[in-house]
C-alpha cells in the first residue's frame, strides 16, 4: 500500500492507494468517526456499496443513492444531502463517506463543508479522473444553471482510500477520459512520466492494475505536492487548469453531451500546446508527442470540423478563470514545464482553434 499525506491549512489528509483497499473492512472503519452518511450513485451503488456498507455496519450508515451523472450536481442534490444529515441525527463528528466519481465527490465535499460549518469528508473515488484529480485537494461545489461549479467551498476530505480496483468496471470511455489528466500532470511537470506512459500506454488501456496503480500513485504524489504548495490557488495549483481553458470551450459549446470532461481536456492540451508552438516557446516535436501520446491512449486530439472555432474563441473570451478581461491560459515553456500567461493575442488564439 501506497500512503501519502497532504498537509494543508486545517491540518493533514491522508491518503491510501493499494488494489483491493475497498475489502479491508478496517480500513473504512477506521476513516470514519459519528453517525456516517453514505453518498454514492446508482451505477456505482451496484458495484461497490455493499461492501462499504457492511464495512461501516457498526456506524449504522445511511445511504443517498443519487442518479448517475452531471445533472445530479444540483442544489436540489445537496438540500437531500443536508436532509439526510438532519434524518440522521448528525453531529459535528459525523461522517459523509463518498462514494463514487467527481460528480459524487464535489456534491458530497459540499454537503460536508457546509452542515454544521464543516464535518468530515471522506472520499472513496471510484473513477480514474477523480482517484488522480477531483477526490484531492478539497474542491468541492455544485453547478447552476448559470454554470459549472458556480457554489462551492474548499474544504479538505479527512482522508482519500483509493482502490484501483474499482476501475475495472469502469467504462471505457470514462476510463480514457481519466487518462487525459494523468497525461497532465507529466505534460505541466514531469516529463519523464510521458516517457513512462508512452512506453505503458498499451498496458494502461488493458488496465494492467501494476502499472495502473503506478501511474496512479505518480499522479497523486503530483497533485499533493501542486496543492500543498498552493491550497487557495494563488499561484502554481492554476497549472492544472492545462487544457482546461480550450477544453471547456469545447464542452460549452456542443453542450455537455458530446465529450466527457477528460476527453475535451485531451482536445485542449494538444490546442494549448499548439499555441505554445505558434508563440515560438515549445518545439513543434514536443506538441506532436504529447498528440501521439494522447493517440495511442486513443483520445481525441482536435477540434470535430462541424464545431466552430469563432464559437470556441467566445467561449474562451467568457471563460471564469479569466481576470481584467484577459484570457488566462496555461501554456508549455517544454513537455514538463507550464506557466500561466494572460498576455496572449486573441487572434493567435483564433488561428489555433482554425487548425
Ligand atoms: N482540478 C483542479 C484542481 O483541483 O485544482
Amino acid at each position: 500500500m501506497t500512503a501519502l499525506e497532504l498537509n494543508h491549512d486545517r491540518g493533514r489528509c491522508a491518503i491510501d492507494i493499494a488494489p483491493g483497499l475497498l475489502d479491508d473492512r478496517s480500513a473504512l472503519a477506521d476513516a470514519v468517526s459519528g453517525r456516517v452518511l453514505i453518498v454514492t450513485d446508482r451505477n456505482v451503488a451496484a458495484h461497490h456499496l455493499p461492501r462499504v456498507e457492511r464495512a461501516l455496519a457498526a456506524h449504522r450508515p445511511s445511504t443517498l443513492v443519487l442518479p448517475p451523472g452531471e445533472p445530479s450536481k444540483t442544489l436540489a442534490s445537496w438540500t437531500q444531502a443536508l436532509d439526510a444529515l438532519v434524518d440522521l441525527g448528525a453531529q459535528r463528528d459525523a461522517t459523509i463517506v463518498a462514494l463514487g466519481g467527481g460528480v459524487v465527490g464535489d456534491l458530497a465535499g459540499f454537503a460536508a463543508a457546509s452542515w454544521m460549518r464543516g464535518i468530515r469528508v471522506v472520499q472513496v473515488p471510484t473513477t480514474l479522473l477523480a482517484q488522480v484529480d477531483a477526490a484531492i485537494g478539497g474542491k468541492t461545489g455544485v453547478n447552476l444553471p448559470a454554470g459549472k461549479n458556480l457554489v462551492g467551498a474548499f474544504h479538505q476530505p479527512a482522508r482519500v482510500l483509493i482502490d484501483p480496483t474499482t476501475l475495472t468496471t469502469l467504462d471505457g470511455r470514462e476510463f480514457r477520459a481519466g487518462l487525459a489528466e494523468v497525461v497532465k500532470y507529466g505534460a505541466i511537470r514531469d516529463a519523464a512520466f510521458l516517457d513512462r506512459l508512452e512506453s505503458d500506454a498499451p498496458w494502461l488501456l488493458d488496465r494492467d492494475a501494476d502499472r495502473l496503480t503506478a501511474a496512479i500513485e505518480r499522479a497523486v504524489r503530483h497533485k499533493v505536492e501542486v496543492v500543498a504548495d498552493d491550497e487557495r490557488e494563488a499561484g502554481q495549483r492554476a497549472l492544472l487548469n492545462f487544457g482546461h481553458t480550450f477544453g471547456h470551450a469545447l464542452e460549452t459549446e456542443t453542450g455537455y453531451t458530446r465529450f466527457l470532461h477528460g476527453e475535451a481536456v485531451a482536445v485542449g492540451m494538444v490546442q494549448a500546446a499548439r499555441l505554445g508552438v505558434l508563440l515560438g516557446d515549445l518545439a513543434a516535436d514536443d506538441a506532436d508527442r504529447l498528440a501521439g501520446l494522447l493517440e495511442r491512449l486513443e483520445l481525441p486530439t482536435r477540434r470535430p470540423d462541424d464545431v466552430s472555432p469563432a464559437a470556441l474563441a467566445e467561449h474562451m473570451k467568457l471563460d471564469k478563470k479569466n481576470q481584467a478581461g484577459r484570457i488566462r491560459l496555461v501554456l508549455l515553456d517544454a513537455l514538463g514545464a507550464a506557466r500561466v500567461r494572460d498576455d496572449i493575442d486573441p487572434e493567435r488564439i483564433l488561428e489555433v482553434l482554425e487548425q
